[in-house]
């Protein structure tokens, strides 16, 4: 079973993951895990907080010689805005007077946070309910990346939308009517989002994107958008019908939703689903030449909360960012009396990002459940036991994910 916990506040002197339950002898190195940490600060319409930083970490445990030893991996991610910010977030006491934060922003954890934990000060809750978290949950992601890339396991995204304005979705449509080819790779649609400023595949809405995010930053305001993650190669057999916790689609639900600002999650076509027949919703099954496959993969990937085999296709929503420059109505605490909610330093739109730490859940969700299946203690061990599996299955269904 993996695990992983993150630790650190938001301007505080850094943040910290410990990765457990990985086998021995997996090749990782930091150059690897601040790839993924770079991917996740890029974007247009990020803040100057991600101007400040340069996400390094630093591998402090459980790799030797560039291979995992089986023990708690512990990673360090340095917070360089600490230097700003010494004073106010010191861990011992402190001899003067801060400004405590009394007004919270609605849609961020401001009120329920100072609510829940008996705060009077609302910097003590904005601090743990940042994104800044995520960026200790990249690194973790990126074992798990790295661990599904020795089994041929890719994971990839894009964003569909920002502020409602939508790229073109031939390649979602390609992707729910399964006519990508079979050995097509998650990693290249990312390869190819990562070229655009707000991770688009079609470049011809970039610009009316961009003029959207510049028109809401002007007036204030700010957006959110819809992004989609995949996976490809995955293995027939991830996750079970068996209980509430044991489904692959119920376990991706909530490692998505996790995400902060992340509202809605849908496996395959999800929502649409909904409207259709039955007869234009399911994936027919065929035979050709003793080879089973599928006409579509509007499922996503997963049938009866196991794998099918066929791409994962994960699509999210995420609201607009909380902060906003031309405030909406609030309350000060201290005086109890209407105001403007308060100000701070913020991205306008963080969709781009928020599809990369995506990946990395995903990543994160795939490498526990194939773990749980093929188990192991060494990856020669893991190899052998996923190799063995696949000759007996093949030797029963020849799974053909061509359409
Ligand atoms: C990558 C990323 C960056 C974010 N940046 C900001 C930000 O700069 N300002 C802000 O108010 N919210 C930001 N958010 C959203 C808040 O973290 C989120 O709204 C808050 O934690 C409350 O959680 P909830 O929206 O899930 O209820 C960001 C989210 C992500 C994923």
């Amino acid at each position: 079973m993996i695990r992983f916990l993150t630790a650190g506040e938001s301007h505080g002197k850094s943040l910290t993951t410990i990765v457990d339950g990985f086998p021995s002898n997996l090749k990782i190195s930091e150059g690897y895990v601040n790839q993924q940490l770079k991917r996740r600060q890029f974007g247009y319409g990020r803040g100057l907080r991600m101007k400040i930083e340069t996400d390094k970490a630093e591998i402090l445990s459980g790799v030797r010689f560039g291979k995992t030893l089986g023990s708690p991996i512990s990673m360090l991610i340095k917070n360089s805005d600490w230097e700003n910010w010494k004073t106010l977030m010191s861990v011992g006491p402190l001899n003067q007077k801060v400004q405590k934060i009394s007004i919270p922003r609605p849609g961020h954890a401001d009120l329920v946070g100072v609510s829940k934990y008996n705060f009077n000060d609302i910097r003590n809750s904005i601090e743990r309910s940042s994104a800044r978290e995520t960026a200790a949950r990249v690194a973790a992601g990126s074992i798990a990346r790295k661990l599904l890339e020795e089994f041929g396991v890719s994971i990839g995204s894009y964003v569909e939308s920002i502020g409602g304005i939508y790229q073109d979705n031939n390649f979602s449509e390609k992707l729910f009517s399964n006519t990508i080819s079979s050995n097509f790779s998650a990693q290249s649609i990312s390869d190819k989002a990562d070229k655009s400023s707000v991770r688009l595949l079609d470049p011809l809405q970039e610009e009316k994107i961009i003029r959207k995010i510049k028109s809401a930053k002007k007036n204030g305001d700010t957006l959110g958008g819809t992004f989609i993650t995949v996976a490809t190669g995955v293995p027939v057999g991830l996750g079970s019908f068996m209980n509430y916790d044991t489904k692959l689609d119920a376990e991706i639900a909530h490692s998505i939703m996790s995400i902060n600002a992340v509202k809605a999650v849908e496996i395959g076509e999800g929502f649409l689903l909904a409207e259709k027949l039955g007869s234009k919703s399911h994936d027919e099954i065929t035979l050709k030449k003793d080879f089973i496959g599928r006409k579509t993969n509007r499922a996503g990937g997963i049938e009866g909360g196991i794998s099918t085999g066929l791409p994962i296709i994960v699509r999210a929503a995420m609201k607009p960012i909380a902060t906003l420059m031309s405030p909406i109505e609030s309350v000060d605490l201290s005086t109890m009396k209407k105001v403007d909610a308060r100000r701070e330093r913020s991205d306008f739109v963080a969709v781009p990002a928020c599809a990369v730490i995506a990946e990395s859940m995903l990543a994160w969700s795939i490498a526990k459940f194939f773990l749980q299946k093929f188990g192991g203690d060494s990856l020669e061990e893991l190899k052998d036991n996923y190799s063995s599996y696949n000759k007996k299955l093949f030797g029963r269904i020849k799974h053909n994910f061509k359409s």
